[in-house]
């Protein structure tokens, strides 16, 4: 596939959504322990339009996207355990593509009970992971309390937290109470109706994944020495001191991280959800935008890119 060109959302300058232009790029080749992967759904992300806006400085240009789910379609060398063919999902930097390279080591197998748009959500499962298990220590019987039980992160970390014997309390809106619960949660607290800290108390570990005054408003439904555990954003540690608590980053990512949430996708025991799907590729300004201003639904937006 050397010299062709290939459909890809490309930016060019910080900005608006504006700065997503769908042009032609050359084909990326898999270099030594990569595959080229034909890309069938992009998850989307709030990293995505962030680093967008320029809050991270990534460097330019570049095509957004950081998970995808696709199909193998050539593999470098020294890639063991994949070929061409196989139906995966993963971490793929660069994933608004019609085609992506990634090492291969970063990709699953693709489970057949699940559609490619299902997989391309399950970033936020390893996210979740590693917030709750390599972070956090979570272990059976802790009170929990999850904040946006309904989000792309959180849906997952309700399940998880499930699955690992904790007493899950969530955050969610009214309409999503029912959903929450369904995925393992004993509580969920509408946040709407009344502020949280006002419903919930003495838990173990906060998973904040909402980030603005929930991260430190957090801080007072802690034990003594509780965990806020944070993907958002630190709070002062002057307060965390006052408050005889602890808190830490749990944005850390790991590859085991991903093992671990394959094995029990692979036994059915959590299950990604998508909230909206767009397509085609043209549609990820549309796709971002719905992520940035809080569009409804349930679980992660995904951005449909190929046909199977
Ligand atoms: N550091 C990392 O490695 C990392 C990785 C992934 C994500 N993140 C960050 O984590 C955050 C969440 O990501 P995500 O993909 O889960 O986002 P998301 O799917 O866009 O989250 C949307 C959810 O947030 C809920 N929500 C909004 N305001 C809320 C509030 N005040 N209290 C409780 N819930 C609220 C909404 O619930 P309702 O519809 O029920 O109201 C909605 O379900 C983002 O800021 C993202 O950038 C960080």
């Amino acid at each position: 596939m050397k010299n062709l060109h290939i459909p890809a959302i490309c930016v060019h300058e910080y900005g608006g959504p504006e700065q997503l232009q769908l042009q032609e790029v050359p084909v990326p080749v898999p270099a030594k322990d990569q595959v080229l992967i034909k890309i069938v759904a992009s998850g989307v992300n709030p990293i995505d339009w962030k680093i967008r806006e320029g809050f991270m400085k990534h460097p330019l240009p570049y095509v957004p996207g950081v998970e995808a789910s696709g199909i193998v379609t050539a593999v470098g060398e020294g890639v063991f355990g994949k070929k061409v063919g196989d139906e995966v999902y993963g971490a793929v930097d660069g994933s608004y593509a019609t085609y992506a390279v990634t090492p291969a080591e970063l990709l699953f197998r693709k489970p057949h009970s699940l559609t490619f748009e299902e997989a391309a959500a399950m970033g936020g499962a390893k996210t979740a992971w590693g917030a709750l298990f390599d972070v956090g220590r979570l272990v059976k019987g802790q009170r929990i309390l999850i904040h946006a039980g309904a989000g792309g992160v959180g849906h997952f970390a309700v399940q998880l937290a499930y699955n690992a014997g904790a007493y899950v309390i969530a955050t969610a809106s009214a309409e999503n109470i029912d959903f929450v619960t369904s995925l393992g949660a004993d509580e969920v607290i509408d946040y709407k109706a009344a502020p949280f800290e006002t419903q919930v108390s003495s838990v173990d570990i906060v998973l904040d994944t909402v980030g603005g005054d929930t991260t430190e408003r957090s801080l007072q439904v802690l034990k003594p020495d509780g965990l806020l555990v944070s993907i958002v954003q630190m709070p002062d540690p002057e307060k965390v001191t006052a408050a005889g608590v602890r808190a830490q980053w749990g944005g850390t990512k790991t590859l085991a991280a991903m093992k671990e949430v394959h094995k029990l996708l692979d036994k059915g025991l959590i299950q990604p959800y998508v909230r909206k799907i767009f397509q085609p590729l043209s549609q990820a300004a549309a796709a971002q935008e719905y992520s940035k201003n809080g569009g409804a639904g349930r679980g992660k937006i995904v951005l449909k890119i190929s046909e199977v």
